[in-house]
């Protein structure tokens, strides 16, 4: 299965992502969660994005396209992916179309997460992760047992960067602008585009993905 979480920043697509690539044994691609490697370990990859995502700007689509055919393309073994934050532009969409095609392994639907943009601003402003493992946590809604402590290894919580408000308000116009559009695209295509309401705990926006794919 092939599958796209679509929604604003905050919605909660890395959240609900890992949890469904768990339970369906499937690879979750989050073209952030491999950015941030990239700026991490100072690739030229990184290096190249930084500057777009500390300004909340989109990387440009030649860069992620590259990116999402290489990661694809070397996982022979997976039985599908849950692309998390990917595509975010038409040509992005398009690509992801010919390289699915390419790969003869069809596109199986679209989850649209809606969550209001006062719960979206404030789900980024607490949020917390932990560099160390990749754990995620939130002050106001999830938070870790020790404040500042990541439950599972340890390690010391950090706010993203690009989670600063002046940044979080430019990433929810650029959504608007450029990756909203892209549930239209798919209400046009043949594959089906479902919706699930993400402004409730996480563990029944997970029922109501799973209960969606089945329908
Ligand atoms: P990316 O990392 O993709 O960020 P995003 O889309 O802005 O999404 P987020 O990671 O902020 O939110 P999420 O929806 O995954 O929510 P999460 O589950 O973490 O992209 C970052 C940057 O990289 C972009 O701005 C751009 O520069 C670049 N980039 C990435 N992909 C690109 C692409 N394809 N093209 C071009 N540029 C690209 O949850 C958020 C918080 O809410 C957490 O604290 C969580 O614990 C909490 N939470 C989650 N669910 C719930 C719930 N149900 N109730 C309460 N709290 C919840």
């Amino acid at each position: 299965m092939n599958l796209i979480l679509l929604g604003a920043p905050g919605a909660g697509k890395g959240t609900q992502g890992a949890l469904l690539a768990e339970r369906r044994g499937l690879r979750r691609i989050s073209t952030g969660d491999l950015l941030r490697d990239a700026v991490r370990k100072g690739t030229p990859l990184g290096q190249q994005a930084k500057g777009y995502m500390d300004a909340g700007e989109l990387v440009p689509d030649s860069i992620i396209l590259g990116l999402v055919r290489e990661v694809i393309t070397g996982d022979a073994e997976a039985r599908g992916f849950i692309f998390d934050g990917f595509p975010r532009t038409l040509p992005q969409a398009e690509g992801l179309d010919r390289l699915l095609e390419e790969l003869g392994n069809p596109l199986d639907a679209v989850v649209v997460i809606d969550v209001p943009d006062d719960q979206l601003v404030k789900r980024l402003s607490g949020r917390r992760t932990c560099p160390n493992c990749g754990a995620v946590y939130n002050i106001y809604f999830e938070p870790p047992e020790t404040p500042g402590v990541c439950d599972a290894c340890g390690g010391a919580l950090v706010e993203r960067a690009d989670d600063a408000a002046e940044t979080v308000r430019r990433r929810l116009e650029v959504y608007r602008e450029r990756t909203e559009p892209l549930i239209a695209y798919y209400e046009r295509s043949e594959t089906p585009v479902r919706y699930v309401d993400g402004d409730r705990p996480v563990e029944e926006v997970q029922r109501e993905i799973v209960r969606v794919l089945e329908s």
